[in-house]
Parts: structure tokens; sequence; C-alpha cells
């Protein structure tokens, strides 16, 4: 396939561009720099330097492209996440930056679309298991995942075939906020929020790409996608103190979390996620089933 991979110089690009390439597609990956062009001049990419946001500039690349990978994502540092306006690029990358890119590709025959998105958005489970047809429900900046969703399903309604991976939350050695965890545990800390009880679900970075690669051949529609485990809070914490060699990590107390803004908020919620929806439609597992395994390798490698 002739493929545009946006958002391709992140965590998530990183581990899909490699993935693609094994799999003899052809990605052309828009570039904003061109520092990041030459980056990628050594994996034999094309990389596109152009307005995205210009919809001529916008059909033009997209005409002979079968499919359109979308990773883009622009999330405001933790120190300014609850200052207003401080999560307005995330709302316009997943708004109306979204909505151009759908109507551009039905107007230049582009059918397929990728987008990873995030778990976050169903209401908090306690101890069920969450699939995709656990309600969901999002306030604040993080309604703009809902928005994102509609528009991947409007490419389907056009004929095309929009699919949504709600992405658990990415961790590894190679992407720059698990670095920051591990620091902070090694220090004796996580900004872990929510109950103890409450279960929380992640995807290892290295898993990200494959599970793209198998999206590029499923049937429309959103799908759970994250590794095999599960964590309650409490587990997870006693998980990193392990990792960092620390005997116990601090968590902020739980009476911050209504303070701590609309996105902190619903990353405190119970979440339970299962993929078998997406593992029974495309045979994909986690290669790192679990943050067991998949944490200590991080801290290995990292050193
Ligand atoms: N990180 C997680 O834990 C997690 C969990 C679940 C789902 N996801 C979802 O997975 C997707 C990718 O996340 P990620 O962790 O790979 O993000 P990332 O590492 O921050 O990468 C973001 C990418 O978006 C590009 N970008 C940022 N602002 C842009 C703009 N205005 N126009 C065009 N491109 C722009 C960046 O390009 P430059 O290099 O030029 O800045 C970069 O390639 C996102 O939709 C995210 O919500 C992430």
């Amino acid at each position: 396939m002739n493929i545009l991979l946006l958002g391709g110089t992140g965590t998530a690009g990183r581990s899909t561009l490699p993935v693609l390439l094994a799999a003899g597609h052809t990605v052309s990956v828009h570039v904003r720099s061109d520092l990041a062009a030459a980056r990628l001049q050594p994996l034999g990419v094309s990389a596109i330097r152009f307005d995205a946001e210009d919809p001529e500039a916008l059909v033009s690349v997209l005409r002979g492209q079968d499919a359109v990978i979308d990773h883009r994502v622009s999330l405001p540092p933790t120190s300014r996440s609850i200052l207003p306006g401080a999560w307005r690029s995330f709302q316009h990358l997943r708004d109306p930056a979204l909505s151009l890119l759908v109507d551009a590709m039905i107007h230049a025959g582009v059918p397929r679309l990728v987008r990873d998105l995030v778990t976050f958005v169903y209401e908090d489970g306690g101890d069920a298991w969450l699939d995709e047809a656990s309600p969901v429900s999002a306030s604040g900046p993080m309604a703009a995942n809902l928005l994102a969703e509609a528009h991947v399903s409007r490419l389907t309604a056009a004929g095309g075939q929009g699919v949504v991976l709600r992405c658990g939350l990415f961790y590894g050695p190679d992407d720059r906020m698990s670095v920051e965890t591990m620091r902070l545990a090694r220090r004796g800390a996580a900004l872990l929020l929510g109950a103890d009880a409450a279960w929380h679900s992640a995807l290892y970075t290295g898993d990200v790409g494959t599970a793209v690669l198998a999206a590029l051949r499923v049937a429309p529609g959103v799908y759970n996608v994250v590794d095999d485990e599960p964590l309650r809070r409490c587990e997870l914490a006693a998980l990193l103190a392990q990792s960092a060699g620390r005997r116990r990590i601090h968590r902020p107390p739980g009476l911050m979390v209504p303070l701590a803004g609309a996105a902190a908020r619903v990353q405190a919620r119970s979440h339970r996620i299962s993929s078998q929806r997406f593992r029974e439609a495309t045979g994909w597992r986690p290669r790192v089933p679990t943050r067991r395994e998949g944490w200590p390798a991080a801290f290995a490698a990292v050193g």
C-alpha cells in the first residue's frame, strides 16, 4: 500500500514506521522541519514537508495514497495542563484538523484512515471489563477524543474505512513520558492518580506499530488496543517501585484529583480494558503482554 503517515516522528510513529516498511508498504511521512526530514533519510522513506492545514496541499499529497495513518497529537506539559487554553492544540488536531483531513481524503478518494486515540473515553468501570460497547463520557478538552472518533466514522459513512484504535497508555524506553516516569520512580514518586483498587490499562510502545499494521486490514470501526494484563494502581505502584529499586513509591493524594483538571480526572478512572475484539478480528497479539515484563525491561534499557 501507499501510506501517508502523519505524526510519524513521535513515539507511535517510531514504532509504526519500521513495521510498515518491513511489511513492504511504501510510506510517506509528514514532517515539520528539515531536521526531522534528515533523521528519516537513512530509513529510505519519503519525508514530505507541507502544510497539513491547507486543503489544496493536503489533497495533492493524498492523491495516489491507499491509506493514511494519523498519529498527530500535541499535549501540554503536565505543569501547564490546568491553565486555560493549554489544550488548544490538542483539541485542534483532534477536531478541525482531523475534520479537514477526512474531507480531503474523501475528495482525493483515499479509502482508509487509521487514527490512534485513547481509552480514557470510557466511564469508570470499577472491576468490570470494558469493551467497545461500554459507556463513554468525556468533558472539557477530553471531549475532543469523541469528536475525533466521529470524524473518522464520517469517512466510513462516505464509503471509506475509518478505524479508531483506542490505545492504552503507552510506556517503553523510547517514550518521553515513560522516561520521566522512570526518573521520578527512581526518586520514589509516581504521578499515578486514582484509587488503589482502580484498574489501569497500557500498551508497550513496541506493540503500537504491529497494532497499526493489523488495523490496515481490519473492518472499519472502533477497537481497544491494550496489553493482556490491566493492573490495579496499587499493583502498578509496587511494580514501579520494584523496577526502580525502591522500597515504595509515593503517589499524589486522592484529594488532588478533583483539582487536577479534566484530563487528570479521566486518568484516575478505573479502566480494565479488553482488546478481545481487535485480537479476534486481526489475530494481533502484544509482544510484551504485561507490564510485569515491560517495565523492568524499560528500566534496564534506559540504565
Ligand atoms: N502517549 C500515550 O501514552 C498514548 C496513549 C494512547 C494513545 N495515544 C495516542 O497516540 C497518538 C500518538 O501519540 P504519541 O505518544 O506518538 O505522541 P508524540 O510522541 O507526542 O508525537 C506526536 C506527533 O504529532 C506531531 N505533531 C504535533 N503537533 C503537530 C501539529 N500541529 N501538526 C502536525 N503534526 C503535529 C509531532 O510532530 P513533531 O515531531 O514535528 O513535533 C509528532 O510526530 C496520539 O493520538 C495519542 O493521543 C498516546
